[in-house]
Order: structure tokens, then sequence, then C-alpha cells
């Protein structure tokens, strides 16, 4: 399948680095290589430490060897048994031959100094151009993009780009995205804004758009696309099936619906849904679900945020669309007339057009450990700060 774009007009670049930014200078993570932000040899470190391994795992790591090497002549000198020794634990070991040879090849060939641009940084052993782009921007200002995974995910949602995230043409374009999109001043924390949205807000399975500083700049939440980009990789016996989910609110409650006692999680109880037919949009879904409600309930035309659960026959999409129930227009039918008791009648939510009605309630939070709920209604429902 071709690349497909979805005509998401051009990024407000000003806008996205304005919130990006000022998201970022308010929420980021305290983690110790930003404390010597200015120093090429510690943000080399830490960016050798992070390629493929967790920031939590980094940390103690960081310090370890800070403290052992605290310069890259320190570095230099030492034998690579005892570097090896040091990174132990930490796995993908040519790192750590890659990150001794660079600290020689930084000695003999820029005086012991961390090169500031992406070409020079491109040269050392292990450092490819996004660590170059990283150390360039972080440690010394200069203008230079970064695309990692995490960094790939938010642009193609921002530019609601569904294609596959492996395509060598994508990623060229990716880079070029990224490019067009850095400061000329304080690129770094541009880049790391970039990086700690898609680590901690902007996460394949479970997003949390609505605290996304971009949702107002993303074509994915613009078009209900997020739980579609970037598109799932393909895995042999997995079926990947979507279903579009309600979550209608009524003060502190939410509206719940039991599921049938047979298929997929049997019995539980969730908020109420429809599945994406196959080739069906998951907005057409939505309409259907949208039927099925009472007529006083008001649901979004677009999701709000998806979440993706891995079963084990099966990957499960649930795209959430937000929803109220509207107050009783007349002044006749006093508020307390509608479902006074918290129940709502069970005949007036139906599974599908023409089938037999499913039990349905109004649910707090206080009430959900007296009900069967899946993990995956728990992780909507955590989206939600249910
Ligand atoms: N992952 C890669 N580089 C990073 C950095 N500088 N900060 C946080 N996470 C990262």
């Amino acid at each position: 399948m071709g690349a497909s774009f979805h005509g998401f007009p051009g990024l407000d670049r000003p806008a996205i680095r304005r919130r990006l930014m000022a998201w970022y200078r308010r929420t980021r993570r305290d983690l110790p290589w930003r404390r010597r932000e200015g120093d090429g040899y510690a943000q080399l470190l830490a960016e050798f430490m992070l390629q493929q391994t967790q920031v939590a795992t980094v940390v103690g790591y960081f310090e370890r060897f800070l403290s052992r090497f605290p310069a890259v002549t320190d570095l230099a000198r030492a034998d690579v048994g005892d570097v090896l020794a040091l990174w132990s634990g930490l796995g993908y070991y040519r790192r750590a031959r890659n990150l001794h040879a660079a600290a020689r090849q930084i000695v003999e060939e820029h005086e012991g100094v961390v090169p500031r641009d992406v070409k020079a940084l491109m040269r050392l052993p292990g450092v490819g151009r996004y660590t170059a782009g990283a150390i360039a921007s972080i440690a010394y200002g200069t203008r230079a993009a970064v695309l990692d995974g995490n960094v790939a995910r938010v642009l193609m949602r921002l530019l609601a780009i569904d294609d596959d995230p492996k395509s060598p043409v994508l990623r060229q374009r990716l880079w070029q995205v990224a490019e067009s999109l850095v400061p000329t001043r304080r690129c770094g924390d541009f880049n790391q804004g970039l990086m700690e949205l898609g680590a901690t807000l902007c996460r394949p399975n479970s997003p949390a758009c609505v605290q996304c500083p971009l949702r107002r700049e993303c074509g994915a939440h613009a078009l209900g696309l997020t739980g579609r980009i970037p598109r799932p990789g393909r895995r042999a016996s997995v079926r990947s099936v979507e279903f579009v989910v309600a979550a209608i609110r009524r003060g502190r409650r939410l509206l719940f619906a039991r599921r049938p006692l047979t298929g997929l999680w049997a019995g539980l109880w969730e908020l109420p849904s429809e599945p994406v037919r196959p080739g069906e949009s998951p907005r057409a879904a939505r309409d259907r679900l949208r039927k099925r409600l009472l007529a006083s309930c008001r649901l979004s035309v677009t999701p709000a945020t998806h979440t993706t659960r891995q079963l084990t026959h099966r990957r499960v999409t649930l795209h959430v669309y937000m929803g109220g129930v509207a107050p009783p227009a007349s002044t006749h039918q006093p508020r307390r007339s509608f479902a006074r008791d918290g129940r709502l009648p069970a005949k007036r939510f139906r599974r599908s057009a023409g089938s037999s009605p499913c039990p349905a309630r109004w649910l707090e939070p206080s009430d959900l450990p007296s009900v069967g709920i899946s993990r995956a209604t728990h992780a909507v429902l955590k989206l939600l700060s249910f």
C-alpha cells in the first residue's frame, strides 16, 4: 500500500515551536544529562547510552560513568576492558567500544573537544545522524534536527502521514520536516521537546492527546487517525481489530454497557462500543454507535484519543469518542426524572440495530471494583482520568 497524505494543510511552524518549547520547559523530566547541557562530553555519553536503552535504566549508568571518567581525556586513556566492565548490564556492548574509540578520536583529532557540527560528529564511530543532531543542538545550540522512532511518530501524526514508518522515502521526508521545524534559537530545547513528547504523551498505543500541547496543530488528531498513524507493523497470525468507543459522561459517571456472554471480553462491562468493519472508517462505525445511544447523548465527531492492546491472537485498537447527555429540553420534564436512580433503563441502549437490548449502567469510579472490566477498558479509563 502506498503513502496516504491526508491533505492536512502546512504546519504552523511558529505555533508548533512556541507551544512545544513552552510545554517542554514546564514539564521536562529532571535527568542528569539535562543538568549539563552545555557539556559536549556529557551529551555524547548520554546519547550513546540512550541508543536502544530506556531513560530510567540509563540514569544510574550515566552518573557512574561520569564519576569514573569525568572528562573525555579520562575515557580516552582508559583500558577498553574497564569501559566494558562499567557498561556491563546496559547491553549492546558495541556502543561501549565505539564510545571508547570516539573518545580517542576526539583527543587525537579535535584537541579533546567534542565537535560542534553534525558532519564532524558523524565521522566519529557509532555516531549517526540522530546522535550527531542531538549532541550538536543540545550541547552547542547548533541548528540541527533529530529523528528517531519517537520523533518520527510525532511528525507523522502532526502531518497525518499514513505510510509505512520503515519506508526510506518517508524517512527522508521526515528528516526534511524535522529540519524545517528546528528554530534558530534554543534548538536543543526544541529537539528535546520533540523527543519528550514522543516518549511521554505521543505514545504509540495510548497517546495522551488530551494533554498534548500540539493537539490543535495535529492532523491525525483532527482527522481521528491517531489509531492508524503510524501503521502497525505486520505480525503474522495476529489479527488487527478496531472498535469505536463512546465515553458518555454525566457528572462524575460514565455510561457502561455489558458485553454479550460469548466472544471477546464476554460478559465484561465496557464503555459502549461498536466494531469497525473491515474496510470501514472509524467515522462510519462512530455514526452507527451514535444511532444506538440514547437520543439525548451527544458524541464527538472525531476521537479524543485511542489505545491499542495486544491480546493473545488479536491486536485491538479502541478509538475513543467523547460525549455527554443533553439536559432535558422541556422545563416540564425535570432533570431528575431522567434515570433518577442513576441507572439507565436497559431498553434504551441497543447492541446493534434490531438486536435485543443490552444492560447499561451509569458508573462512577468507586463502582468499578464491583464490576468485571477488561484491561483495555481500564486503559481507556486511565486516559480519561476516570
Ligand atoms: N533519548 C535520546 N536522546 C535523549 C535525550 N537527550 N533526552 C531524553 N531522551 C532521549
